[in-house]
């Protein structure tokens, strides 16, 4: 069972939650897939990370609050209303790029090796399975929650 320390929400997590609730996204990551990314995103201190599927900004947030200061990631969306609530939350942390395109053609063309991938959306999961894994570092990290 976990305490209620792995579970603490990071900054802007609440504000976050409450602007996706009105624009009635329902795909946000829940709080224990949350409390994992951003507990590996900690063993990757300096590490490169890319999020497939940013949605509103929910695991971004729980990934920022694990990454070291001089982390990157990039978190790219093909649904601009849904990231423009994670651009204006969360796109001061200077750790972080938002790219606004189709998750595939990102991976097809994308020279940076990542230490994480959470595949969030349908490229890098359903499609581009191959190029998402070709852009882990060794010992990489890939992500994915809902498979059922
Ligand atoms: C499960 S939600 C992401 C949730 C978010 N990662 C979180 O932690 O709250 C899936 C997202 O994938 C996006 N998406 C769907 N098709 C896409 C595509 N082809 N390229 C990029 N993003 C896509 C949707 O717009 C949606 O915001």
């Amino acid at each position: 069972m976990l305490g209620a320390a792995a579970t603490r929400r990071p900054p802007k997590y609440e504000s976050v939650l409450a602007r996706s609730e009105t624009l009635q996204f329902s795909m946000n990551s829940d709080v224990l897939t949350g409390a994992l990314l951003r507990t590996l995103a900690r063993a990757k201190p300096g590490g490169s990370f890319l999020e497939l599927g940013t949605g509103c900004g929910l695991g971004t947030c729980w990934l920022l609050d694990g990454m070291s200061t001089g982390s990157r990631l990039i978190s790219a969306d093909i649904d601009p209303r849904a990231q423009a609530i994670a651009r204006e939350e969360l796109e001061p942390d200077a750790r972080l790029t938002f790219v606004l395109g189709d998750g595939g053609e990102f991976l097809e063309r994308s020279e940076t090796r990542f230490d994480l991938i959470y595949a969030d959306a349908w490229p890098g999961k359903y499609t581009h399975l191959e190029h998402a894994l070709a852009l882990l570092k060794h010992g990489g990290m890939y992500v994915i929650d809902d498979m059922l």
